[in-house]
C-alpha cells in the first residue's frame, strides 16, 4: 500500500486573550515554531487584532522597526532575527485596500509568497483565495460577544504531508 498525499488541517488550537498584550504575548509564543519560508494568513475583521499579533511575531524576531499596519504601504519589510542567530526578513502584507487581480501583480503578491528567505505575515487573506500557498498556517480573530477586550484566536496548519494508507 502506498501512502496518500495529501492536505491535512492538524490540531486547531484557539486561544482566548483579554488585552492587546495578551495578544501581543500570544504571537510572540507562537513564533517559536516559525522558520523562513513560511506563510501565516490573517483573518479576521477590521480592530479585531491582526497586528497586534503580527507585533509580537516581530517580537520574538528581534525587529526593531515600529511595527504597524500597512494599510496605506500594503506591503512592509522588517529585518529580524532566528533564534540560532541567522537573519530572516518578515514581509507584512495587508490587503485590505487590495481589489483587483491586476494590484496583485502590481505589489508582487505571489514573488512576495514564494520568497524562501522571509516569514510572510498576510492580513486580510480573505482578499487574496489561492493566491496564498497552500502550505500555510491561518489564524483566525475573532471578537467576543459580551466584552470588547476579549478576542478568540484560532490557529491551524495546512500542508502538504503523508496521510496513512
Ligand atoms: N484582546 C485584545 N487583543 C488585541 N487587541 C485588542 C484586544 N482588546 C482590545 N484590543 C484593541 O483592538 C485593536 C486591535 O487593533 P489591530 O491589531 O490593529 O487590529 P487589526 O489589525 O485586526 O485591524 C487595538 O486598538 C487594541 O488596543
Ligand atoms: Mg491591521
Amino acid at each position: 500500500m502506498f501512502p496518500t498525499l495529501g492536505y491535512n488541517s492538524l490540531d486547531l488550537e484557539v486561544h482566548t486573550t483579554h488585552s492587546e498584550d495578551e495578544t501581543i504575548l500570544a504571537g510572540r509564543k507562537f513564533a517559536a515554531r516559525l522558520h523562513a519560508g513560511d506563510v501565516i494568513a490573517l483573518y479576521g475583521t477590521l480592530g479585531a487584532g491582526k497586528t497586534e499579533f503580527v507585533k509580537g511575531i516581530c517580537e520574538y524576531f528581534h525587529v526593531e522597526d515600529v511595527v504597524s499596519s500597512p494599510t496605506f504601504t500594503i506591503m512592509n519589510q522588517y529585518d529580524g532575527m532566528q533564534s540560532n542567530g541567522d537573519d530572516v526578513k518578515l514581509y507584512h502584507v495587508d490587503l485590505y485596500r487590495i481589489n483587483s487581480k491586476r494590484e496583485f501583480s502590481e505589489i508582487g503578491f505571489s514573488e512576495c509568497m514564494n520568497a524562501p528567505d522571509a516569514i510572510k505575515l498576510v492580513e486580510w487573506a480573505e482578499k487574496a483565495n489561492d493566491e496564498i500557498p497552500a502550505n500555510r498556517y491561518t489564524i483566525s480573530f475573532d471578537l467576543d460577544n459580551s466584552d470588547e477586550n476579549i478576542r478568540h484566536i484560532s490557529i491551524s496548519h495546512q500542508g502538504e504531508q503523508v496521510l496513512a494508507a
